[in-house]
């Protein structure tokens, strides 16, 4: 059989409401037309983010009834940290309630102010976590990861290179540590090669350098490397998963994504006395080693997660539904990032609107139209998320690329959902010259694009 369906039935519907166009309109006005500020019942396919948005199992359901909530040392905590172990394989594993106190921790154990962390692309929170330390966090990825139109099997790849001659220029004692973000979300999911963390670890090892994966979405990542990496195509999501892993010296980790968790993260690492130290800094604000501040029930989910994520019939599955997106899009002319990522279709707003000047956010107008036409919620990844002030003259400089994200939840939405959203997007993309640019009207000093304000440039342009 040629067609791939969703591996799954379901046993549990949530009803999704309709709106009229009328009522969007008003509901984006008090929304400040930005897609945080929304009310979940008033969106109708909720395309936000993939994290902590997925269904969960009926095994991982049962799993909550299994959770033992003991404070220390409890069966829930043994499960999770054999799971843990057999996919990741490091010898410390520490849990957090979510990826960013992973990397808080992470940061603070290692990082002093003045170095230089390096990855293939930041995410917002592990940028944001960095430069809360005084770090710098630079972003490696290779030329083709920042050109949309140009596709490449491994686009998350980081340019071994420049990561050369970074060390070579700050000196390796200022380099903490290398990351590595599988998949590569802010570069528009695009997977990291088997190879390509393979020359990042030696590059990092010779300089005595720890490598630590963003391993997120890692089980994507692995799927496409059996895919389209040489020598994998018989090997089992595990075993490739553990081959990646095996690479690193340890890893942070949100269960939201491939955890298939609603809430959850960890930290892992092989080295004894780092772990010591995490583990401090995680008593004060997590809570003890054996929960770091989740439920017994949520140890038991990611630890179902973890093995089911790695199913092939699943994994298939959801690679083929965001390539169904992104194609349906793609073939009449929708620029998105190609080839389409593990997560995430990620339309290229600023090819797409042309006359939309960068530092009047294109991305989030288009966000705002998608919103409008037919109840659908996406996010912004440009110039509102990344863009900066240039430190000497305090003007605003955009970023690199103006993109909206399409994350699909995990095992959430059928593919006439998916159809839906596409003719949405064709309605926009036919109608795309009449849009307008938006103006920000109010940014908080840290991560701005939660809470930022907007209103539509009337007018000509
Ligand atoms: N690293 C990456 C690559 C991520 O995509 C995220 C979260 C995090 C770290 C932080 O994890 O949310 O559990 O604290 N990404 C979400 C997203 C929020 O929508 O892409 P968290």
């Amino acid at each position: 059989m040629k067609t791939i369906i969703e591996p799954f039935r379901i046993k549990a519907v949530e009803p999704i409401r309709l709106t009229s166009r009328q009522e969007r309109g008003a509901i984006l006005k008090a929304a400040h037309h930005n897609p945080f500020y929304l009310a979940a019942r008033d969106v109708l396919i909720d395309l936000l983010t993939d994290s902590g948005t997925g269904a969960m199992s009926s095994e991982q359901w049962a799993g909550l009834m299994r959770g033992d909530e003991s404070y220390a040392g409890s069966r829930s905590w043994e499960r999770f940290e054999q799971a843990v172990k057999n996919v990741m394989g490091f010898k410390h594993v520490i849990p957090t309630h979510q990826g960013r106190a992973a990397e808080r921790i992470l940061f603070a154990t290692m990082v002093k102010e003045g170095q230089v962390v390096p990855n293939n692309t930041h995410f917002d929170t592990t940028r944001a976590n960095v430069e809360f330390i005084g770090g710098r966090a630079v972003d490696l990825v290779i030329p083709e990861g920042k050109r949309p139109e140009v596709v490449h099997p491994f686009k998350g790849n980081m340019d071994v290179a420049a990561l050369q001659a970074l060390i070579a220029e700050v000196g390796a004692e200022q380099v903490p540590l290398v990351m590595l973000t599988i998949t590569n979300n802010s570069g528009g999911g695009q997977p990291v090669s088997m190879a390509n963390i393979r020359e990042v670890a030696g590059v990092a090892h010779q300089h005595d350098i720890p490598l630590y994966l963003d391993a997120c979405r890692f089980a994507e990542n692995a799927y496409f490397i059996k895919l389209r990496e040489e020598g994998f195509g018989d090997k089992t999501p595990l075993e490739i998963a553990r081959e990646m892993f095996a690479l690193a010296d340890g890893c942070t980790m949100s269960a939201k994504k491939d955890g298939l968790a609603n809430i959850g993260g960890f930290l892992c690492t092989n080295d004894a006395l780092l772990a010591q130290q995490e583990k401090n800094l995680l008593i004060l604000t997590e809570g003890f080693p054996t929960y770091g501040g989740l439920a017994g029930r949520d140890l038991e989910a990611i630890a179902v997660g973890l093995e089911e994520v790695l199913d092939e019939d699943y994994l298939e599955y959801r690679l083929a539904s965001i390539r169904y997106l992104g194609e349906h899009i793609a073939r009449v002319g929708v620029p998105i990032v190609q080839p389409p990522g593990g997560h995430a279709i990620y339309i290229d707003a600023r090819a797409m609107l042309p006359h939309i000047e960068p530092l009047q956010y294109p991305g989030q107008a288009l966000v705002c139209e998608l919103y409008l036409e037919a109840g659908i919620r996406s996010v912004e990844i440009g110039s509102v998320m990344f863009g900066r002030r240039d430190p000497d003259s305090g003007e605003e400089l955009p970023a690199e690329m103006e993109l909206v994200r399409l994350a699909l939840p995990r095992r959430v939405y059928t593919q006439s959902h998916v159809d839906y959203v596409v003719e949405a997007i064709v309605n926009v993309f036919e109608r795309r010259d009449a849009i307008r640019g938006m103006k920000m009207t109010w940014q908080a000093p840290v991560l701005r694009h939660f809470t930022a304000k907007f209103e539509p440039l009337t007018g000509a342009h």
